[in-house]
């Protein structure tokens, strides 16, 4: 009825009634044609105030404070009960899903998939604090972590470096860290990579490096035996980008120049196979 009575009236020639249509209304600011505010009165939302700039989303009995922040105890940080904070975040008028995976990944292939919110976070009123150790006890937890500086039990630092829960093996990192006789061993990751993400601050942000804080530019510039003069070589700036740069220690060493492991230009699955055969080989001799 409403439709046809609209239909009839945009025919007239006389200049038309300017007011926002229902349909207008919902393709350009809130949808009042379906969903779950379908055909309510315009004061429900506009009632009391001095323009339809002005609105209130918990005016007329709806949306009650008690009733709205238990819908809401997912998300802690962004949340607040007011009559207009609501848009912000529900601009269609429709439910919302919290998405997880921009804190933890826990959807189903996850390997932390199907693991209930209460076992990572006791507290239900605050998701800011985490458990990770009652799953990951010392043994076996701690013996993945032997080669690895900056280790400890306390979950917000095992989330300093796992904050996406993923890890990349010790072995594979360029930069010789997990060797018994590399000068760098069991330092800790934070000393090198001293920035935390913006996206997710509690996670180190391991993109960024930074080798200044220990090697001073006087102990760089030192002549005398066993002494290189870092002043005296070309392309030698103190800054960090410097001291990786080919050809010196990239791989965190004197002779730093030969590519490790799996950066090699050989197929790891190759290389693996050279190994194999080298150790191999005077085994199968001796026999
Ligand atoms: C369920 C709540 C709700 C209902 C019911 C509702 N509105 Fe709105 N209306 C809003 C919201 C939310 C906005 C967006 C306000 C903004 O952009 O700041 C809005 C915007 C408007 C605007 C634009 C205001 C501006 O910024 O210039 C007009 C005009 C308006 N509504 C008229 C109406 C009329 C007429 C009705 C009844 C047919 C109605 N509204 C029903 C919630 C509602
Ligand atoms: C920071 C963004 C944000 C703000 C602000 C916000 N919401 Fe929500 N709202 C959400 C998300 C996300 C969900 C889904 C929560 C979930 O899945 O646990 C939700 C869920 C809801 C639900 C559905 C609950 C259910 O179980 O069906 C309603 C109703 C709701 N919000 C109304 C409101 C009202 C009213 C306000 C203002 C007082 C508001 N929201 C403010 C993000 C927000
Ligand atoms: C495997 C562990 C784990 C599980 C399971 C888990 N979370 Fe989380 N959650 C985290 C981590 C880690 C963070 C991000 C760290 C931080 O916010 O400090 C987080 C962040 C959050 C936040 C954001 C806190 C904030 O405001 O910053 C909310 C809300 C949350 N989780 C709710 C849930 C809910 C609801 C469930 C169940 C559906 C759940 N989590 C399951 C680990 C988990
Ligand atoms: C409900 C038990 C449970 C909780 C709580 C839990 N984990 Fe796990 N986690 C597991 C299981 C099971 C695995 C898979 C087996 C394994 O690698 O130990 C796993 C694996 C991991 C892995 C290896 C991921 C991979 O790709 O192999 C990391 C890293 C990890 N968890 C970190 C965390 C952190 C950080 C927290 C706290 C925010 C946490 N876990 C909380 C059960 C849990
Ligand atoms: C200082 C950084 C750091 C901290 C802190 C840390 N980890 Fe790790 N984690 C690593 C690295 C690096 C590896 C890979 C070790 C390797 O390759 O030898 C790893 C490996 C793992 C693995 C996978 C082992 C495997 O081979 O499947 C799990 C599970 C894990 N960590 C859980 C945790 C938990 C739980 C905590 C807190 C108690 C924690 N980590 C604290 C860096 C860290
Ligand atoms: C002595 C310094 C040093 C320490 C200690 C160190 N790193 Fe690094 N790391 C580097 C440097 C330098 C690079 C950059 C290498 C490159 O670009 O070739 C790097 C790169 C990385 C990358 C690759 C980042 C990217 O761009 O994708 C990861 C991941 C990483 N480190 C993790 C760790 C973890 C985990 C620890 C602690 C177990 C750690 N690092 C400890 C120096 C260090
Ligand atoms: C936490 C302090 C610390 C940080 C950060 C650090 N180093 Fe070192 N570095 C040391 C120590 C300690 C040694 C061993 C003693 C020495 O040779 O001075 C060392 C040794 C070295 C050596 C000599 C290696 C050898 O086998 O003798 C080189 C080259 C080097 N560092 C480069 C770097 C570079 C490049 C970075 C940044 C990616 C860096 N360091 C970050 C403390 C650090």
């Amino acid at each position: 009825m409403v439709a046809m009575a609209f239909a009839r009236c945009s025919q007239a020639t006389a200049p038309g009634n300017t007011m926002l249509t229902p349909d207008a209304h919902s393709l350009d600011y809130f949808n009042i044609t379906s969903g779950s505010h379908a055909n309510l009165d315009c004061n429900v939302c506009h009632g009391g105030a001095d323009s339809f700039a002005q609105y209130s989303c918990t005016s007329s009995g709806c949306h009650d404070q008690p009733s709205s922040d238990a819908a809401h105890v997912q998300i802690t940080s962004s949340y607040t009960w007011s009559p207009t904070s609501c848009y912000q975040c529900h601009s269609l008028g429709t439910n919302l899903t919290f998405d997880h995976t921009n804190f933890f990944p826990i959807r189903s292939g996850d390997v932390h998939a199907a693991i209930a919110c209460g076992s990572c976070h006791p507290d239900p009123t605050n998701h800011k604090a985490q458990d990770c150790l009652t799953c990951h006890p010392p043994n076996p937890t701690d013996g993945f972590h032997v080669n690895v500086g900056g280790y400890a039990r306390t979950s917000s630092v095992c989330l300093s470096c796992h904050a996406d829960s993923k890890y990349d093996p010790i072995a594979k990192h360029a930069f010789v860290i997990d060797s018994t006789s590399a000068g760098h061993f069991l330092t800790p990751c934070l000393s090198c990579h001293p920035n935390m993400r913006t996206d997710e601050p509690w996670g180190i942000d391991f993109t960024t490096f930074d080798c200044l804080g220990c090697h001073s530019q006087a102990s760089l510039t030192v002549t005398g035996t066993g002494q290189v003069d870092h002043s005296t070589l070309a392309s030698y700036t103190y800054a960090d980008p410097s001291c990786i740069q080919s050809g010196c220690h990239l791989l965190g060493t004197l002779t730093g120049q030969a590519p490790k492991r799996w950066k090699a230009h050989v197929p790891p699955r190759a290389l693996a196979s050279l190994v194999d055969w080298l150790w191999m080989r005077p085994l199968h001799a001796r026999r």
